[in-house]
């Protein structure tokens, strides 16, 4: 079955069966090898990636369901791997064997998509999902409030003036 969505800005259209994870036709048909397998059930994040701006899990989602969607992997986050998350990954030095990573950064990316500035218990809570074996999450943790920051550095003063009076 022909299935054509976006992945990266870049249009695509795979000839795969419709009940394929959307992880396999990103590794195995497009090349895509940054967003990795873990349990191929939902349960460790490994496999995150962003359909229509959403964080989502590629292992369980089937390839028929983002016809005519956009997808953004982890190779496709930034032109230069310079997304404030990936900038403050580097710079927090967070992954040890970085198996897990990338989907810690879609994951992260997607929060502070929604949320520009969470506190601990959000950052807890949007990232719970996300299992780390080598057990970086006070990096992770950490890398995400220095990416806010970022963030909203990067905002006119307008809008920071606004955050700031919302207490955010
Ligand atoms: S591989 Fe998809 S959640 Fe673990
Ligand atoms: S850095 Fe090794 S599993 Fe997360």
């Amino acid at each position: 079955m022909s299935i054509s969505f976006t992945v990266n800005g870049k249009p695509q259209t795979v000839d795969v069966s419709p009940q394929m994870p959307l992880l396999w036709v990103l590794r195995d048909t497009l090349a895509l090898t940054g967003t990795k397998f873990g349990c191929g059930m939902a349960l460790c994040g490994a496999c995150t990636v962003h359909i229509n701006g959403e964080a989502a899990r590629s292992c369980v989602t089937q390839v028929s369901s983002v016809a005519g969607k956009k997808i953004t992997t982890i190779e496709g986050l930034s032109a230069n791997n310079n997304h404030p998350v990936q900038q403050a990954w580097i710079e927090v030095d967070v992954p040890q064997c970085g198996y897990c990573q990338s989907g810690q950064i879609m994951q992260a990316a997607a929060l502070l998509a929604k949320k520009p500035n969470p506190n601990d218990a959000d950052i807890d809570e949007a990232m719970a999902g996300n299992i780390c074996r080598c057990g970086t999450y006070q990096r992770i943790r950490e890398a995400i409030h220095r990416a806010a920051g970022q963030h909203t550095a990067a905002l006119p003063s307008s809008v920071t003036a606004s955050l700031a009076s919302a207490g955010r």
